[in-house]
């Protein structure tokens, strides 16, 4: 399951507010992304079926098939809903599901964490960590929070990369508790508002 930051920030009642009005209004950051919805179950399934999408992501449900992402699809709205959490999916030029998107947010402490992955075909090729810096930005500026942590599985060179380009700051390892209870261990990196800021002033 998401776990937030390992730095604690707290938020004031305004801006707590503020963040899950954002969340709750947030449009897509990228123009061939949506909120994802039921109709998007089935390419969300054909995605994440494929190990080389789902096998480093430690919060996805398991099995993957149309009952489980079902749930999964609509646990993220209601989180939504509540401020806390927003699934998009990109859609390639024939319409397919090409990628996903989850940002857990939470509010009290200005914090939030990306997970995602791209189609097997779409990978390695150079688009991944300019989608990312997009992302992580959006996560500041759309969304109004002030620190963003991250994790990845020990093994995951690439997404390792996206992040260190993008100027997160590697603070050890930590268990990532998957949906099942069995822990994954992970990097973990955090940025925070005002350093994300600095760079992209520098
Ligand atoms: C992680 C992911 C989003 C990265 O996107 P991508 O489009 O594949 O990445 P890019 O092609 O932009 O490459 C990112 C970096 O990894 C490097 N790279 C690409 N393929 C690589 C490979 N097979 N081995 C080692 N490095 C590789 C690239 O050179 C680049 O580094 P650079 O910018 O320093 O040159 C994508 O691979 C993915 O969806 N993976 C499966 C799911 C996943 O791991 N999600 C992240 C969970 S934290």
């Amino acid at each position: 399951m998401s776990a937030p930051p390992k730095t604690v920030l707290r938020a004031t009642p305004e801006e707590e507010a503020a963040i899950r009005q954002a969340v709750r209004t947030a449009q897509p950051g990228s123009p061939d992304s949506v909120l994802a919805g039921p109709e998007h179950v089935a390419g969300l399934v054909t995605l994440l079926s494929d190990p080389a999408v789902s096998g480093p992501i430690y919060d996805l449900p398991r099995p993957i098939n149309a009952e489980t992402v079902s749930a999964w699809v609509a646990e993220a709205e209601a989180l939504r809903q509540k401020g806390e959490a927003i699934l998009f999916v990109s859609l390639d030029p024939a319409g397919e599901v090409a990628g996903y998107s989850r940002f857990s947010v939470w509010p009290d402490r200005s914090s939030a964490e990306i997970v995602g992955g791209r189609r097997a075909d779409l990978q390695s090729r150079g688009q991944g960590g300019a989608g990312a810096a997009r992302s992580f930005g959006w996560m500041f500026e759309a969304l109004g929070v002030r620190l963003v942590g991250l994790t990845a599985a020990l093994d995951n060179v690439r997404s390792a990369r996206v992040i260190e380009a993008a100027g997160f700051v590697r603070m050890g390892e930590r268990d990532s508790v998957r949906p099942d209870g069995t822990v994954r261990r992970s990097l973990y990196w955090e940025l925070t508002r005002d350093q994300w800021q600095a760079l992209q002033q520098a």
